[in-house]
């Protein structure tokens, strides 16, 4: 298949995978080799003692008692892996649609109509292509909260009618409308809704107070050390500290203090003007974030986006924006001190000393992990004592060693080789080329860091790392030991000392994934993982309310693993360390992504996005003719991305 008969949507999620750091950070040769040998004869059951230096003796002993259990901590019967046109969810439990793609968000939104949509009416519906769930309690409440939720990007030729994603892309742009761009534009951003359970059922609160749409032209503030900053002027803001909207906002986080945290990835999509190339300043800067990648054709209407009119717009995305979704009047802030990168989540932890711990992915082949620590200390006792903490801090990437401990650097203007003689002007200039100077710093290139959660039970980070097809044999590292690394792995990271802001840590890697069945593939699940429970292409992940790791997948198709994206429950502890078990599946075409758990641990949310997307093996879909209809399976309605809640049919916590 030529690349021109891929869904742009595809093509998007393939070219933003590309690598674009071509730094010359060291790979690292037969030392790693003999410490992967060590390791690979500590893998498995036989990893028992490692492992249990790091577990409470109470957990050492449930896993010992329950050493002929497979997964002694989640108790649910597994689901069959496999891909049809629904989704599936393990016996026992129900999983209902809450909100789709076109529901009612606002008090004044109109009904959905697949065949008349208007930018004003999907401003005012739930978005596209469901990302982030965060679940915000009401009064502390786990039935009654707000959801919020990322809407990444769109599928122009499952939304709308006509679209055909095997035209040549010249066809495809001369054809776009304004209004369709409009539409798409629209779709972006994010949705604030509340929700309630009732009689065990999850609904959408109708004329919530709270009820909200952010988009790709919602007007936003740009504080931290790259505000105002020279190379964060435009003509429409030359102040450096306004901008309208955030895009291809992918994962996110909760605070302590109530706010969401959602995370621009692959804003360099949106950019045109490779014409400009060379005739701009800094095109190196422009070539490391892959920008202009002119895959979204809004600059075909808006000047903003085509570097060759606007050469600082691109400078103010790929941030991370902090909204306050308690307060709708609340202007949404890109918080630059957290860097500017293709950000996946923002998973974090408060400190043992009070202080706030982000840990970021920067998700494409061969990019980095990164962690920002607040200068100040939370107040939990007081939300509004912390709205501009994310503003001060230091922003670190990761080196992994070959020994099994790590460093982190700190990107940190007037230090190390980060000066004006470096070529840095300031600090502003650091985060807005963030990864520049993590190379300089000499990161490690990793396999596409997607989501990081902290376990707040052992401290321990888990780091998904989705798959990297571009790493040769050449490349490989201790951390990134796969040639090609086609199915993923997870690494945890252990703060030395149990402290989230110390400068060194220790690493291993709780899983390689894919088929263990297949030797070549060099999987390392736990031998008691079934022929349903191995996954394959990690990206998001939510750690329970008893401390356990679900994993959510993008990537599996039946072609590529025989079974569609999903929730696999992964133990972390004990003997049963690295089993794994599928619990929900995704309809035929969907990435499975937003797990969050209300705070009881009764309710898994989840995100089915794309469902019905064709490529990456499986056959074009469209709109007229999509590979499912789900969730509605009606004719005249198209395949909507959908949020779905899963609870107990008899009531209580998730598989428990
Ligand atoms: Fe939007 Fe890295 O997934
Ligand atoms: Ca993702
Ligand atoms: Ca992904």
């Amino acid at each position: 298949m030529t690349q021109d008969a891929v869904p742009p949507s595809v093509i998007a999620e393939e070219r933003e995978d590309i690598a674009a750091n071509t730094s010359d950070n060291p790979t690292m040769g037969d030392i790693i080799l003999a410490r992967l040998s060590r390791r690979e004869l500590m893998s498995g059951m036989l990893a028992v003692s490692a492992a249990s230096l790091a577990v409470s003796p109470t957990l050492l002993l449930a896993a010992c008692g329950e050493a002929n259990d497979p997964t002694p901590s989640f108790k649910f019967d597994e689901l069959g892996a496999g891909a049809d046109e629904t989704h599936h969810v393990a016996a026992g439990y129900d999983a209902d649609v809450l909100i789709r793609w076109g529901d009612k968000v606002t008090a004044t939104a109109p009904t959905f109509d697949p065949n008349a949509q208007t930018p004003d009416s999907q401003s005012q519906q739930f978005g596209y292509n469901n990302d982030f769930i965060g679940y915000i309690p009401l009064d502390g409440a786990s039935t009654h909260g707000l959801l919020v939720v990322n809407h990444e990007y769109t599928n122009p030729e499952l939304m709308f009618p006509g679209v055909d994603p095997t035209a040549k892309k010249k066809a495809r742009y001369d054809k776009i409308t304004r209004e369709q761009v409009g539409i798409e534009m629209m779709a972006h951003g994010g949705s604030i809704i509340e929700v309630r359970r009732d009689k065990g059922k999850w609904s959408v609160v109708p004329d919530s107070k709270y009820a909200r749409r952010i988009t790709a032209e919602t007007e936003m503030r740009i504080s931290g050390p790259a505000a105002g900053h020279e190379k964060m002027q435009t003509s429409a803001d030359p102040t450096g500290t306004r901008v309208l909207g955030m895009i291809n906002n992918c994962a996110g986080a909760t605070t302590p203090w109530g706010t969401w945290l959602t995370c621009e990835e692959n804003f360099n999509l949106y950019f045109w003007g490779k014409g400009a190339i060379g005739k701009v300043a800094d095109t190196a800067t422009l070539a490391r974030y892959g920008i202009p990648a002119e895959l979204a054709f809004w600059a075909k209407f808006h000047d903003r986006f085509n570097v060759s009119k606007e050469p600082n717009e691109c400078n103010r995305f790929g941030w991370v924006v902090e909204i306050d979704p308690k307060d709708p009047t609340s202007v949404p802030v890109k918080r630059t001190a957290l860097g500017r990168f293709k950000h996946e989540g923002a998973g974090n932890i408060v400190n043992r000393d009070g202080r706030f711990v982000v840990y970021q992915g920067d998700d494409q082949r061969f990019d980095y992990v990164y962690r920002f620590v607040t200068r100040d200390a939370v107040d939990l006792e007081r939300p509004a004592a912390n709205k501009n903490i994310l503003d001060h801090g230091t922003l670190s990437v990761a080196r992994f060693n070959a020994d099994g401990t790590g460093v982190w650097l700190a990107l940190e203007h007037g230090t190390g080789p980060l000066t004006k003689a470096g070529g840095f002007t300031d600090q502003g200039d650091v985060v807005i080329r963030a990864r520049v100077a993590a190379d300089i710093l000499g990161a490690t290139k990793m396999d596409r860091p997607e989501d990081i959660e902290v376990n707040p039970k052992t401290g321990k980070v888990y780091v998904m790392l989705t798959n990297n097809a571009d790493r040769g044999p050449a490349a490989v590292d201790a951390a990134n030991p796969r040639a090609p690394n086609r199915f993923g792995h997870i690494v945890e990271i252990m703060p030395d000392g149990g402290d989230h802001a110390s400068p060194t840590f220790r690493w291993e890697i709780l899983v390689k994934c894919g088929d263990p069945a297949v030797a070549e593939i060099g999987a390392t699940f736990n031998p008691l993982t079934t022929s349903n429970g191995w996954f394959a292409m990690p990206d998001n992940c939510a750690v329970d309310a008893l401390g356990r790791l679900w994993i959510a997948t993008d990537g599996n198709t039946p072609a590529a693993t025989g079974r569609a994206d999903g929730i696999w429950a992964l133990e972390t502890e004990g003997a049963a360390r690295g089993t794994s078990k599928l619990f929900f599946r995704c309809p035929i075409g969907a990435e499975m992504c937003g797990p969050a758990f209300a705070p009881d641990a009764e309710t898994l949310f989840v995100a089915v996005q794309h469902p019905a997307e064709g490529g990456r093996g499986e056959p074009a879909s469209t709109f007229a003719d999509p590979s499912t209809r789900w969730p509605d399976f009606k004719s005249t309605m198209p395949p909507r991305p959908s949020v779905i809640a899963i609870t107990r049919k008899s009531g209580g916590k998730i598989a428990v």
